[in-house]
């Protein structure tokens, strides 16, 4: 069986699907490896590397297309690209099942079996295919490093013979992967952190990162389902949160916001007015913004400049650092096929707890019941 790495198209986009070093366990499985030219070159990975652990490497992304089994990719492929897999062919990647379902429909007009990275349950089992998470560390780290170099100030306590220079502050707002990977990288940088969450378990870990954890009296409300995920809240948790954040929004230097709620709109957590309220010179950085943001004034992939305050929503963070995001995301993609790949063939065993939930289309149908429902919700307004 053919597994395919294409070069990724999308602006902006540097990584790879697997680079050299996972190419060598997928050739273990005994499947050939095919790469489109270019593929690895964002991330430092030449057609030589590929060539040396096993790869076939040609510029001809259409035969390639034509000859996969199994395609994997970071981002979802084009319309185009789908059209031209052969019927019934496996693709693996990011493919924005819950935020963009009607894309998938080309896909099940190929009769692909798609997986998705976003739908990879959070069980023990899986968390070396956990992707979200990979990403999640590499942007939590690098929204710190823009934060830091944007301040006109530094951000560790110095004390110098010119006098004493104080720490800046940085405000996390969600303290899930990326908000926890980028108090530990402030921390690092000397800067006292504090952070918001609405799952009352963030709060020992961003204390345990040595941060301040901002709570909120949410009168015992539930905030996250079965899967550890937060769940939307009521208007007025809402507000109570806005409130806290406002408040301590008044003395940070960079404030980070990394809030999610699955399949939903971002939560707004930074209106307009604690905006405005902020330090001249302070940075937000909102990491939301591929699903409208947690800052009012934010625009995507935008700068915005407020009240002397600005605003960043860099969307695709991960690919500034396409090295160490692809190296992460590529063993995450080599584990998942090694649950799908059995002795050079597709083996696909729906029933496993981690296959078939990650599982979008299949056969001709959306068989996720989360994504089939967002679908009918899109296609009956
Ligand atoms: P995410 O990207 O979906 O959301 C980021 C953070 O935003 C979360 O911590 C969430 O609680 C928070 N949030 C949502 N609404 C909010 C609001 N209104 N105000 C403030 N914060 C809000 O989350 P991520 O990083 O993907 O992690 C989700 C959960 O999964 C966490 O509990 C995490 O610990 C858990 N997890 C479990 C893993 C496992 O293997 N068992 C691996 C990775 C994460």
């Amino acid at each position: 069986m053919n597994v395919v790495v294409l070069r990724e198209t999308q602006p902006g986009e540097t990584r790879v699907a697997l680079v050299p070093e996972s190419v060598l366990k997928i050739v273990a499985l005994k499947a050939t490896v095919k790469v489109e030219s270019g593929a690895g070159l964002g991330a430092a990975r030449t057609d030589d590397d590929y060539r040396e652990v096993g790869a076939e490497v040609t510029p001809d992304r259409r035969s390639l297309l034509g000859s996969a089994d199994l395609l994997v990719v970071v981002n979802r492929p084009s319309e185009q690209d789908i059209h031209r897999l052969p019927k019934g062919a496996v693709v693996l990647g990011f493919l924005r099942p819950l935020d963009e379902p009607a894309a998938l429909t080309h896909a099940v007009a190929q009769h692909l079996t798609t997986f998705a990275v976003e739908l990879i349950p959070r069980i023990t089992r899986a968390q070396a295919m956990d992707a979200l998470s990979s990403m999640a560390t590499v942007v939590g780290y690098k929204a710190v490093l823009i934060g830091a170099s944007h301040i006109p100030r530094m951000f560790p306590l110095l004390m110098t013979a010119a006098g004493t220079v104080p720490p800046s502050r940085v405000l996390v707002l969600g303290a899930g992967v990326a908000g926890l990977q980028a108090i530990a990288t402030a921390r690092r940088l000397g800067a006292v952190v504090e952070a918001y969450d609405v799952r009352a378990a963030a709060g020992e870990q961003v204390r345990s990162l040595g941060a301040n954890f901002l709570e909120v009296d949410l009168g015992g409300l539930k905030t996250e389902d079965a899967g550890g995920y937060a769940v939307e809240l009521s208007d007025e948790a809402m507000e109570r949160g806005r409130a806290l954040i406002s408040e301590h929004a008044t003395t940070a230097d960079v404030v980070i916001t990394t809030a999610q709620v699955p399949g939903r709109r971002a939560p707004l957590l930074l209106t307009e007015a604690a905006v405005n309220g902020m330090k001249r010179g302070a940075v937000v950085i909102d990491l939301a913004g591929s699903t409208g943001g947690n800052c009012a004034v934010s625009k995507p992939d935008q700068t915005v400049e407020r009240a002397g305050v600005t605003i960043l929503a860099p969307l695709n963070l991960a690919a500034t650092v396409p090295v160490h995001a692809s190296q992460l995301y590529s063993r995450n993609v080599s584990a998942f096929l090694s649950l799908i790949i059995k002795d050079g063939e597709l083996s696909i065993d729906m029933n496993d707890d981690v296959v078939g939930p990650s599982c979008v289309t299949h056969e001709g149908r959306i068989v996720n019941s989360r994504v089939a429902a967002m679908l009918d919700a899109t296609v009956g307004k």
